[in-house]
């Protein structure tokens, strides 16, 4: 018998892990079951954690392989693939990325030619209000298309770019707006809107106007979850099939969230 409960949170995504302390190495059979539940549900939520980074990074290591994050400018902490997200600041200087301001939708590393795989969040400080964070099932929202939607984004790919240019490659990134996913074999939009520059192949007025189509449609509610982080939640999440975005939150609050992330088409 499992160890765990796993509780479906919404329709489209998500799934609770209810029963197991992560600061626990898993057994491989735990591990198997988590990556089981991990394809099927596309983000997995852990609460009442108590984590060590090392702790972090060999449950990060059950969904693939962490990497040094690609494009943090900040020194490297004891454990180089553990990188903070926060507003805080230490000597004056930020302590993690992303400050308090609202990040929109997105998948991430979608601006590099070697995109995310999956990405965990620790949550150590979370304000009362504020700063909470959405995810989209692309798969359900692929499903919900119709079939000549389906049929017109089938052949094309998205060219996307970082609104810092030193994160961009010198070539810039494309990705197929559909694809089949590389560890369930089930075909999935990928798509991250706040990157998202054009579509090859179509001229500005069309590739805008069903850039836009897409995001209304994969926005809607029916397809999203939302958490209101609680300290000690951890989360991990497939970036080849979901996208996600975080509310603003009051500056004067404290957040702080230890990350990691995997990169490439394939985690394992
Ligand atoms: C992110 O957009 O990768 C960070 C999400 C968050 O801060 O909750």
């Amino acid at each position: 018998m499992l160890p765990f409960n796993t509780v479906p949170l919404s329709p489209a995504v998500a799934a609770g892990i209810y029963g197991l302390q992560l600061r626990d190495p898993l057994a491989p059979q735990t591990a198997a079951a988590l990556r089981r539940a991990f394809h099927q549900h596309a983000v997995l939520y852990f609460r009442e954690q108590d984590l060590t980074e090392a702790d972090q990074l060999r449950t990060s290591r059950a969904f693939g392989l962490p990497v040094r994050h690609p494009t943090s400018t900040l020194p490297p902490g004891p454990i180089p693939e553990i990188t903070a997200i926060s507003n805080l600041a230490e000597g004056g200087r930020p302590i993690g990325a992303l400050g308090h301001a609202e990040v929109h939708y997105h998948t991430d590393l979608c601006f590099l030619h070697t995109p995310g795989s999956f990405s965990t969040l620790y949550c150590l400080e979370t304000p009362l209000t504020g700063g909470e964070t959405t995810w989209v099932g692309l798969e359900t929202a692929y499903q919900a298309l119709d079939e000549t939607c389906k049929k017109r984004i089938a052949r094309l790919k998205v060219v996307y770019a970082h609104s810092r240019p030193e994160y961009n490659p010198n070539r810039p990134a494309a990705h197929p707006l559909l694809g089949t996913h590389p560890e369930t074999g089930r075909q999935t939009l990928y798509f991250s809107p706040n990157h998202a520059q054009y579509i090859v192949g179509l001229d500005e007025s069309e590739s805008r106007a069903l850039l836009d189509e897409l995001t209304a449609h994969i926005t809607q509610e029916r397809f999203t979850w939302t958490l209101k982080w609680q300290t000690g939640d951890f989360v991990v999440w497939d970036n080849r099939c979901t996208m996600h975005r975080r509310t603003a939150f009051d500056p004067a609050a404290r957040r702080l969230m230890k990350r990691t992330q995997g990169q490439g088409r394939t985690s394992l």
